[in-house]
């Protein structure tokens, strides 16, 4: 997908799971493959206006829609062990009617949830401009 194409699908899935609530979407993919490009796209379609940041730093990010729809960004890259999320009220998360979104979802292992729609994006060689897309 081109970089429109991935925002348009991203900005259609959004929208999709504002009827979906509860929802969580699992991003994998390699360090600049897209995943908070695509988490941004996906906030777009469920209404959020507010700028979606890389959350480095903080597990996780909470963001507020319209229609009082929620989105929480969680960014695990930094996370060495699922133990780790004992302390950040992670099961906490799922309990909400909101639509979680985390990238690195391998760094939580058996703790993300078993009906999270898991979305996996590649680079492709020789093509910065383009992601191979799959879920
Ligand atoms: N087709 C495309 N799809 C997605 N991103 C693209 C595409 N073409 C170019 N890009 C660019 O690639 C970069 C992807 O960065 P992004 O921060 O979304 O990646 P990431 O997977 O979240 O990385 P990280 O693991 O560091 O968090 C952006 O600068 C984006 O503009
Ligand atoms: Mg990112």
């Amino acid at each position: 997908m081109t970089l429109a194409e991935l925002e348009a699908f991203g900005e259609a899935l959004g929208r999709a799971a504002a009827e979906a609530l509860p929802c969580t979407i699992t991003l994998a993919g390699d360090l600049g493959a897209g995943k908070t490009t695509l988490t941004r796209a996906i906030g777009r379609g469920l209404g959020v206006d507010e700028a979606v940041t890389s959350p480095t730093f903080a597990l996780v990010h909470e963001y507020h829609g319209r229609a009082s729809r929620r989105l929480m960004h969680c960014d695990l890259y930094r996370i060495n062990d699922p133990a780790e999320l004992a302390n950040v009220g992670w099961e906490a998360l799922f309990e909400e009617p909101a639509l979680v979104i985390i990238e690195w979802p391998d760094r939580a292992g058996h703790l993300v949830p078993d009906d999270a729609l898991a979305i996996s994006l590649y680079h492709i060689a020789d093509d910065e401009s383009r992601r191979r897309v799959r879920w």
